[in-house]
């Protein structure tokens, strides 16, 4: 867009908020258009966060239907599997079609309105209909992604109550395959409420089917109706549960509703990629993550702009394979994790070159902060120095994206995500909470404002959803991240400051990955911090003391990976696993978490005042062991 239309929005929205969110309102169909905006307070006593309460729409009607009429015969996504050139398109019809037989054989399980569904599947055309199913009959998403192990599947099914689970016989990814079938079943022994296991083939592996409980997709397609009509549902009800790690306990199931989402998917669509006919839309982003919800799935098909649903990843069959596809399918904007664009700017210039990338128009980077190395490489090599980049800065829990430089509007800056978008009051705050005004200056991110996108609650525990986001700094919504607003007013992204750790775009929560490790028999105390990883962006640094009169070795860091593997996934495996003597406490007992981190980065010199240690001598063991 241009300055004078950025300007123009910014001043909408200051002058008349309610009429300015209502325009946004009109970029979707509803049954019943809203004549109410945002309805929120963060004020303790009285804490609400509503978005068009009055009005009536249907997600999967405003992604499938409307386009019927005029372009049911285009592309609506394209399935580009493991193996290139093995993929194939599908169009608006066929799509609403599947969505329509899969609500149908969703409602034939005994699955209505407000009932959660759990999905647990490959980037595959089925998973679109899945998820466009659910919101099509009302029922309440949960997608979980395929790399999480049977343990954290059967939580996330347990939490959310569901008794309909999707999945599929088995993955196939990088050329491994992953068996996701088993897992399922595996959870299902560990969790007690699944009554439904629907199984769509996609490798066609021999998977035992349990009788009673397991249907085949594939056997009852052809059967079931390609028509359903779309549940009419109130702006407020649920759409979505994603579940995300948090610096404390099990992770939280983050509860989007279905009109002030899909109105901020929408409208933020439009205004960082500002679609148009000729366009093919490629976000990598599974849809095991909220970017895959937001990007992948919801923000091109409300657009009516083919989206790539990319069942691979970007170094197989060879690090050429994002180039190689762009080409072959004409992908005219590539949205990505830096830590893919670091792998592969490892791999040189020869394998991008080698391909034209000349339908590219816009290049997009979502996740974690890009190190200005890798924006540079991405925007001079991969962009051929012609193309802007979008650094878009959000969150599971804000819906879509909420800061990012727009093309046009914008000028670029290798590794800041720029400025808030228009409605966005980003705020900094020092540790007292107080509010830190001016330019060069840095604090903790907070939001002062609510947006149509923002998380209404955690799923089963509205009191947890207000302490973590809403006490520390009362009366603002906390993100979490740390931030810096340069001298020209520009915010930089610094990273967590909560007990997260961003491992490849990835959140894992540390005090999941420490009780994963304190399972295992011979370890007495485990805590773990962030250090800084060439291409994850973040790894997992691990400090574990033994019970007395064990000692650590190769075997035994291979069975604390497996324990993580177990609880966790493959994803929170830590990069280091030390063994250490004692841990450094305070004379109260609190891990000093500060230390172990300035170890795990390697500032030996930043250790600051360790005197107040119960045993300060713990520090110089472990800065030895490093
Ligand atoms: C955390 C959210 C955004 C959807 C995918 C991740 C970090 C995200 C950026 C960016 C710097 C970023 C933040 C944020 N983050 N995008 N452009 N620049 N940091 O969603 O798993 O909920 O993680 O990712 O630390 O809090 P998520």
């Amino acid at each position: 867009m241009t300055p004078s239309e950025l300007a123009a929005l910014h001043e909408a929205h200051a002058s008349d908020p309610h009429a300015f969110w209502l325009e946004q309102a009109r970029r979707l169909d509803w049954d019943r258009f809203p004549t109410l905006s945002g309805d929120w307070s963060y004020a303790a006593d009285d804490f609400h966060i509503r978005w068009y309460e009055d009005g009536i729409l249907n997600l999967s009607a405003n992604c499938l239907d409307r386009h019927l009429a005029t372009r049911a015969d285009q592309t609506a996504l394209i399935f580009e599997p493991d193996t290139p050139g093995t993929g194939h398109a599908v169009t608006y019809a066929e799509l609403h079609a599947e969505t329509c037989r899969f609500a149908n054989l969703l409602k034939e399980c005994g699955v209505g309105k407000g009932d959660r569904v759990v999905l647990y599947l490959p980037m595959i055309p089925e998973a679109a209909a899945a998820m466009l199913a659910c919101a099509r009959i009302g029922a309440v998403h949960s997608v979980v992604f395929g790399g999480f192990s049977p343990e954290s599947l059967a939580g996330r099914i347990d939490d959310c109550g569901a008794r309909v689970v999707i999945t599929a016989d088995e993955g196939l990814r990088g050329g491994k395959h992953i068996p996701l079938k088993a897992n399922v079943d595996a959870a299902c022994d560990l969790s007690q409420g699944v009554e439904t296991v629907i199984v769509v083939t996609r490798t066609g592996a021999d998977v035992p089917m349990h009788e009673g409980r397991d249907l085949r997709w594939e056997d009852h397609r052809e059967r079931l109706s390609p028509d359903c009509p779309a549940e009419p549902m109130a702006a407020e009800d649920p759409l979505f549960i994603l579940y995300t790690s948090g610096s404390t306990g099990k992770p939280k199931g983050v509860v989007h509703t279905t009109g002030g989402y899909a109105v901020w998917i929408a409208t933020t669509f439009d205004w960082v990629f500002e679609p148009r006919g000729d366009d093919l839309f490629w976000c990598t982003a599974d849809i095991g993550w909220v970017t895959g919800h937001s990007y992948t799935l919801y923000g091109p098909l409300l657009h009516g702009v083919p989206t790539v649903m990319f069942d691979g990843v970007p170094t197989h069959p060879d690090v050429s394979r994002l180039w190689e596809t762009i080409d072959r399918l004409g992908v005219t904007i590539l949205y990505t994790a830096p830590t893919a664009i670091r792998a592969l700017m490892r791999e040189g210039d020869a394998p991008v070159t080698a391909f034209s990338r000349q339908s590219l128009r816009l290049l997009g980077t979502v996740g974690e902060p890009i190190n200005p190395e890798a924006w540079r490489w991405y925007h001079d090599v991969v962009g051929d120095g012609r193309l802007p980049i979008v650094d878009t800065w959000w969150q599971t829990e804000t819906g879509g994206i909420l800061m990012t430089p727009l093309p046009g509007a914008t000028s670029m800056k290798p590794g800041s995500a720029t400025a808030p978008l228009p409605g966005i009051a980003p705020l900094l705050v020092d540790a007292e909470g107080r509010e830190i005004t001016g330019n060069d200056v840095s604090g903790n991110l907070c939001l002062a404002a609510s947006w149509p996108g923002q998380v209404r609650t955690v799923w089963g525990d509205h009191r947890r959803f207000i302490e973590t986001y809403f006490t520390t700094y009362p009366g603002r919504y906390f993100t979490g991240d740390g931030c810096r607003r340069d001298a020209d007013g520009d915010y930089w992204i610094t990273g967590r400051v909560d007990d997260v750790i961003n491992v490849s775009g990835h959140r894992v929560g540390t005090a999941e990955v420490e009780s994963a490790l304190v399972a295992h028999a011979l370890v007495a105390e485990a805590a773990v911090v962030a250090a800084p990883h060439d291409l994850k962006g973040q790894g997992i640094h691990a400090f574990v003391t033994l019970i007395a009169g064990e000692e650590g070795s190769p075997g035994l860091v291979a069975e604390l990976n497996a324990e993580v593997r177990k609880h966790i996934g493959a994803l929170a495996i830590p990069e280091r696993i030390q063994f250490a003597p004692g841990l450094p406490k305070t004379r109260s007992g609190k891990i000093m978490r500060r230390i172990l981190r300035k170890i795990a980065e390697g500032q030996l010199d930043q250790l600051g005042d360790t005197s107040t240690l119960a045993d300060p001598g713990v520090v110089d063991q472990l800065v030895r062991d490093r």
